[in-house]
């Protein structure tokens, strides 16, 4: 139940189990097998990646909230007095608690998208209980694909998008500009993006990121077998395959793969798939980008790099980007 009036009903334009079988099936019929990891996020994966966030392994989420902590009172003064703030893949929204502690009734309204339904929606519940002077208005939508925003219920000066995480590293560079763009085209003229980047490093630390020893992120990349199983009538046996992490030098990023230990037959939505010993699932590419290298994606798109925040060894940043005030 909700626990304020300040959440709106949430806006639904969640993807179908329809588009999650075409996608996995068109990427499971490929010579280098894969599927997009956004699948990764079902309920129990959303899960999954709090835990993750959690590991001692996984610098970048504590590395990050430090960076905000930091500098949020800089940050705040950067977006300015009664934004539209929408969140691309809100999850828990931990790190929008630090800015909205700070910016509060600043604030035009608060958007938080998200895949995940009942995710999105105790976030949303727990913020409100928080901020009941913040309009919260949750929508449950692949924001990769293009969706709607609800109508603001108090003007707004200008609209912010706000992309934590290190996301933009699970994209590839020419999607990473397609989503680049399209989050400008809906902040329009005189908007803004506060978004976190991480950077690149000691291949070490990067790698072990994503192949920590207790094993939660190969629980995290497993279960998209486990939603094959149950939401494609997929036969895949769990314990067949393994989490493996490779640092792509050339790509520049930490590739995720599912590694079949035996050569095997599997079915799924009723098509069969032969895995050879060794033959993997490409299930995720974690980029990683230098200062320079970010800016320039950036300005391919329509943002320029206003403002950078990194913490003292340099591992992850936060940047505020822009949309020029007359931009078409
Ligand atoms: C959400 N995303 C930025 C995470 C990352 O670092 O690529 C997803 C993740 N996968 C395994 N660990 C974390």
């Amino acid at each position: 139940m909700p626990t304020s009036t300040s959440i709106h009903p949430v806006l639904d334009q969640a993807p179908t189990t329809e588009s999650f079988r075409k996608a996995t099936l068109r990427g499971l019929r490929k010579n280098q097998k894969r599927v997009p990891s956004k699948f990764l996020y079902d309920e129990r994966g959303s899960k999954l990646f709090d835990a993750i966030c959690e590991l001692d392994e996984y610098y970048p989420t504590r590395t990050e909230i430090g960076i905000m902590r930091e500098n949020v009172s800089a940050m705040a003064e950067a977006i300015g007095p009664a934004a539209r703030l929408v969140e691309y893949g809100s999850g828990s929204s931990l790190k929008t608690r630090i800015l909205l502690e700070r910016m509060g009734e600043d604030l035009a309204t608060y958007v938080p998208v998200d895949i995940s339904k009942r995710h999105l929606l105790e976030s949303a519940e727990a913020l409100a209980e928080d901020h009941p002077a913040v309009p919260i208005q949750p929508v449950c939508a692949d924001y990769t694909a293009s969706f709607e925003l609800p109508e603001s219920p108090r003007p707004a000066r200008r609209t912010v998008g706000y992309y934590p995480g290190s996301t933009i590293g699970n994209f590839p560079r020419a999607q990473a500009r397609a989503f680049l763009s399209q989050i400008a085209d809906t902040t329009g003229p005189d908007g803004g993006l506060l978004i976190g980047v991480d950077l690149k490093k000691d291949v070490d630390v990067m790698t072990t990121a994503y192949d920590d020893a207790e094993g939660v992120t190969a629980a995290f990349s497993k279960n998209l077998l486990r939603r094959m199983n149950q939401e494609l009538n997929a036969t895949f046996d769990l314990d067949a395959f393994e989490h493996q992490v490779r640092w792509n030098e050339a790509r520049g990023c930490v590739e995720s793969h599912l590694r079949s230990t035996i050569a095997q037959s599997v079915t799924v939505a009723g098509e069969s798939f032969a895995f050879e010993e060794g033959e993997t699932i490409h299930t995720e590419d974690s980029h990683k980008y230098t200062l320079e290298g970010f800016a320039s994606l950036a300005a391919e798109t329509g943002f320029e790099v206003e403002s950078v925040w990194t913490d003292d060894r340099s591992y992850f940043s936060v940047q505020y980007c822009t949309t020029s005030p007359d931009s078409a």
